[in-house]
């Protein structure tokens, strides 16, 4: 599948500074070991240039995650179809859903600084100002007939248990997406190396059933991503 460019510079310079200052944000947010707490530390003081590394092109996750969400929702139902944004950043991807004729999208993010930009966008008609996994959630269970992750689970964001959280909010017969970096499933690495055995455990329990994983280039830095599709049961 094509990646859309929203590449609005030509300028070399400009791009070479956001490239290093990306990977310098980058380490320091995605650190082994990191704390929760870190974690949502460093998203405040990037919230307000976050955006560009999507605008600019090198990070292309939330645009999959929209490509999908296109593909399985018709334009007759997207008004009727409610959406969480889990980990929604600075609500790109709410913006672009509105766009496209949603109405019921709302977000979960722990960052202030994240939630300020999203707010400004004035699409998001509800917000959880929390993280999943790491405590008590007040996201009503069997609520959501989308519920959308993209580049929230990693080392000190949402832990691998969040997976059941997701569950519990869709409703039944509703659609989990997730988009990770394909790296990050090596079943070295620390945390995200449990993440496909828990989706396996989760659909061996028979609580979703794994619609499509599709490998896809350029998630950030033109390494590889997938989106995974679930539909719970
Ligand atoms: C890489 S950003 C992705 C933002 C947005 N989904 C996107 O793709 O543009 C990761 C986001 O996850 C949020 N996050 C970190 N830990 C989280 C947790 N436990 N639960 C929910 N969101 C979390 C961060 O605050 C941050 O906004």
């Amino acid at each position: 599948m094509k990646i859309m460019s929203l590449r609005t510079s030509n300028n070399d310079h400009t791009e070479n500074d956001l490239m290093t200052a990306t990977k310098i944000k980058i380490a320091k947010t995605f650190k082994i070991g990191i704390s929760p707490n870190a974690v949502v530390g460093s998203y405040n003081d990037w919230s307000t240039s976050f955006e560009e590394i999507i605008k600019q092109g090198i990070y292309n996750a939330p645009i999959i995650a929209l490509q999908e969400v296109l593909r399985r929702v018709p334009p007759e139902s997207r008004l009727a179809t409610s959406v969480l944004d889990v980990g929604a950043g600075t609500g790109w991807l709410g913006t672009c859903l509105h766009k496209e004729g949603f109405r019921k999208i709302h977000a979960l993010e722990p960052s202030e600084g994240m939630r300020r930009v999203l707010r400004e966008k004035g699409v998001y008609t509800k917000e959880f100002p929390e993280s999943l996994g790491t405590g008590p959630c007040s996201v009503p269970s069997n609520t959501y007939d989308v519920v959308i992750s993209s580049g929230s689970f990693d080392e000190g964001h949402i832990p691998v248990t969040g997976l059941d959280e997701l569950v519990r909010v869709a409703k039944k017969g509703g659609l989990v997406l997730i988009v990770v970096l394909m790296m990050k499933l090596k079943p070295t690495e620390p945390y995200t190396g449990k993440l496909e055995p828990h989706m396996e455990e989760l659909e061996g329990k028979g609580v979703w059933i794994k619609v499509e994983r599709r490998v896809f280039p350029n998630f950030i830095f033109e390494k590889e991503g997938v989106m995974f599709t679930f539909r719970v049961t």
